[in-house]
Order: C-alpha cells, then sequence, then structure tokens
C-alpha cells in the first residue's frame, strides 16, 4: 500500500530467559483433608531429605502416617514420653527443623469439642497450670515458649512448622495464627509460607440458640526461617509492621506531638523509617 511506513522492530534485549516447565502439579496453600494428608506437602516442599526434623509434640505420629521417615534424622518427643517441648535436650543451632503442634484450644465447655486437643487435657490449666495464664492466654504461652525452645536448637535459616487453629474465646475472635505470627516475628522468625487445612466433616456445636460467628473448620500449618539478626529488621519491611509496633509508633508520636491519632493530621505521622503514613501508603499500591 502506498504511504505505508515499514516500522522494523528490534528484539528487545533482555537477560530473562524462559526456563521451567508449565504445569498446575503444584503444592498449594489450601487443602481439604487431613493432617496426614497436608503435612507430607508441607515437608517436602521446605525441608530438604536428609534434614535432622524434631517433631517435638509427637503425639501419635498422625503427621508422619503417609512419609517415608528413614528419608529424614527424624527425633520424635512429646511430653508424654517425658520431654517437654520448653526444655529441649539438643544443643544451641544443630537442628534443621522444628515440627510443633501444642493443644490448641482452651476448654469451651459443653460437648462439642470433645475430640479436640485441649490445653487442659494436658495441663488442666484452670488453676493447677505451669502457668499463671489462663484459657487461650494458656494456649499461647505454650506456643510462644515452644517456639522461643525450637529458636534456640534450631540451625540458622532452619524451619519451624508450626500447626494451630483460631478460636472463639469469651465470645472473642482469637486469630491465633495472627498471634503466633506476631509474636514470632519478634523472635527473629520470618514467615515463608501458610497452608490451610479444611476439614472434611461438618462440626457441630450443641445446644446453639443464636450462631453469632462462623463455625471454624480449617486449621494452619504456619512455616517459619530462623533468619540472621542482619538479615531480619522488622521495622523495614514493607507494610508488614506488626499491627502493634505500629501502633507503638502511632502512639509515641501521638504523646509527642499531642495530635490526637484518629484526628485528620495522623497522615502526616512519620514512621520510625522516616517515611509519612503517606508515603508509605502510595508505595505499597
Ligand atoms: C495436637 S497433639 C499432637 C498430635 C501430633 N501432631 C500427631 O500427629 O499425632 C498435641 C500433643 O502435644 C503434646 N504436648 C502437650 N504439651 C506438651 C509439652 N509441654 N511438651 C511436649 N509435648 C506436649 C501432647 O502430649 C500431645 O501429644
Amino acid at each position: 500500500m502506498a504511504n505505508q511506513k515499514t516500522v522494523n522492530l528490534k528484539p528487545k534485549k533482555t537477560n530473562r530467559v524462559a526456563r521451567g516447565l508449565s504445569t498446575n502439579e503444584l503444592v498449594f496453600s489450601a487443602y481439604q483433608g487431613t493432617n496426614d494428608e497436608v503435612f507430607p506437602q508441607v515437608l517436602a516442599l521446605h525441608v530438604p531429605k536428609g534434614s535432622i526434623v524434631c517433631d517435638v509434640t509427637y503425639g501419635k505420629g498422625v503427621f508422619w502416617k503417609g512419609i517415608d521417615t528413614a528419608a529424614y534424622e527424624l527425633r520424635a518427643t512429646d511430653l508424654t514420653t517425658g520431654v517437654d517441648c520448653r526444655r529441649l535436650p539438643y544443643g544451641d543451632s544443630m537442628i534443621d527443623c522444628v515440627v510443633f503442634d501444642p493443644p490448641y484450644m482452651h476448654t469451651p465447655g459443653g460437648t462439642a469439642h470433645q475430640n479436640h486437643q485441649h490445653y487442659e487435657h494436658y495441663y488442666n490449666n484452670n488453676g493447677t497450670s505451669h502457668t499463671s495464664k489462663k484459657y487461650h492466654e494458656a494456649v499461647l504461652d505454650l506456643y510462644f515458649e515452644g517456639s522461643k525452645e525450637a529458636f534456640r536448637v534450631l540451625k540458622p535459616n532452619g524451619i519451624l512448622i508450626i500447626k494451630c487453629q483460631d478460636e472463639v474465646c469469651a465470645n472473642k475472635q482469637r486469630l491465633t495464627h495472627v498471634e503466633i505470627i506476631n509474636e514470632l516475628l519478634q523472635m527473629g522468625l520470618a514467615v515463608v509460607d501458610l497452608f490451610v487445612v479444611v476439614r472434611n466433616n461438618k462440626p457441630g456445636v450443641s445446644r446453639v440458640l443464636k450462631q453469632v460467628h462462623a463455625r471454624k473448620n480449617h486449621s494452619y500449618f504456619l512455616v517459619f526461617r530462623k533468619v540472621t539478626p542482619s538479615s531480619y529488621r522488622v521495622q523495614k519491611r514493607n507494610d508488614q509492621m506488626p499491627l502493634h509496633l505500629a501502633e507503638e509508633t502511632r502512639h509515641s508520636v501521638y504523646r509527642s506531638s499531642r495530635v490526637r491519632p484518629d484526628s485528620k493530621s495522623v497522615s502526616t505521622v512519620r514512621y520510625a523509617s522516616g517515611k509519612s503514613a503517606t508515603d508509605r501508603a502510595s508505595k505499597s499500591r
């Protein structure tokens, strides 16, 4: 055609090389099934064969049902076999992976949770516990103390796999997985993965008059990595500062400037990083 310009397109210079296969044969973040079906996926993705793996709340070993344990150096302990997860018989920084699945809920009363792993079943914590904490706080305390001990025995870059479930306690939502993540970030553990396990069956409750919260039918495997202090700076994580730290920062600014944090001037609050709240919001989009 007359007057039509020819444009010579040069191939773009790039160092990127397309490699690998297209597949959907992947490990996914949510499964409907049982722990013994999901745990092998978590392990396969995050823990190389031959690793020293300590399951410190081994129980009946359900997690390991479908796994060739000869492929790992498995050290299975439990309170029932005389090893408290808060005082492990290992030296510092010598373990590749710790698996931690303590009792994950307090006794809610009634019969609805009869088959769950009650905290009180092990500690009778309504008065005679190892800790002054009660109910959900006692459940969290064991998660936190056990995680501190796991941190001690883990090698740098070692993996901590935690099983947990959220609960409603005293009519309040306790998002246990969030509470654990927030606390463990402070210890120097970084979250590297999160798996949701949805139950096959429908859990019920006894004597319900009016349902006010969704009945929980899912739990989590959380995967953390022990990071070195130099690579771990919680304050610099892009908008992932744990909420309570953000709140502390906000309130200290509030105290020093005498500006109400809920007033419009909050948008000019400067974070410890030196960036303003508006900077942070715009960069995160
Ligand atoms: C939810 S069950 C673990 C089930 C296990 N993952 C399995 O596959 O069979 C909780 C376990 O934590 C153990 N446990 C409770 N408190 C503990 C503690 N302080 N130290 C070690 N184990 C503890 C209990 O004896 C129980 O076996």
